[in-house]
């Protein structure tokens, strides 16, 4: 029995064809030099940091497509403090990198600090916390490229945002929330 289940697992494994990562067979990593390397998506997502962290309109000129747009449900939490407006839950967040570098060139810097960086053929994959107090705020990110023209600054651009962090504490950090019974010793239901 145990040596019919080793053969059975060793089959399973020589038969078993390399999968797509991620769904679509355009984000297979492939070794052609079609795809982006582990330094072009540190670029990406130091592009990325440095846009939250230390935002100019001219960063966000070279490190962004002009059709950007950022979907976070997150950053919509934020906006409307907890509302249901005026900005709804699902919509695109930033529809344009103009609608991006008017909103977020407005807003303070926010310090970023990266935990993890992984990435597929043309899209960045970014763990990130930022230090704001009383509690800090933990967030993942996935960037969608595309190549740049060539001459570009940058070799890939940042196409499409999907990012969603912890917007409650944010929200807490901001007062916008002020949490009560802290002082209770078990854990809350994640229904109400
Ligand atoms: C960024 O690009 C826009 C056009 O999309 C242009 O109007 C603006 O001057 C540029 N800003 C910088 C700082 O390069």
């Amino acid at each position: 029995m145990r040596s019919f289940i080793a053969v059975a697992a060793l089959a399973a494994f020589a038969y078993a064809a390399p999968e797509p990562i991620f769904g679509s067979s355009k984000n297979v990593a492939r070794d052609d030099g079609s795809c982006m390397t582990s330094a072009d998506a540190d670029q990406v997502a130091t592009n990325f940091q440095n846009l939250i962290a230390s935002y100019s309109d001219a960063l966000a000129n070279a490190s962004l497509t002009v059709g950007f747009q950022d979907y976070s449900d997150s950053v919509t939490s934020l906006i409307d403090a907890g509302c249901t407006g005026p900005q709804a839950l699902g919509s695109v967040t930033f529809s344009s990198r103009a609608n991006f570098e008017q909103g977020q060139g407005s807003q303070p810097a926010i310090p970023f600090e990266r935990l993890n960086v992984w990435n597929g053929c043309d899209a960045v994959f970014l763990r990130w916390r930022t230090a704001l107090t009383p509690e800090f705020v933990t967030g993942i990110i996935v960037l969608e490229t595309t190549k740049a023209p060539a001459g570009s600054q940058y070799n890939w651009l940042i196409n499409t945002v999907y990012s969603e962090f912890n917007s409650g504490n944010w929200l807490v950090d901001l007062g916008t929330f002020v949490p009560t019974n802290c002082a209770a010793n078990t854990r809350r239901s994640l229904r109400a």
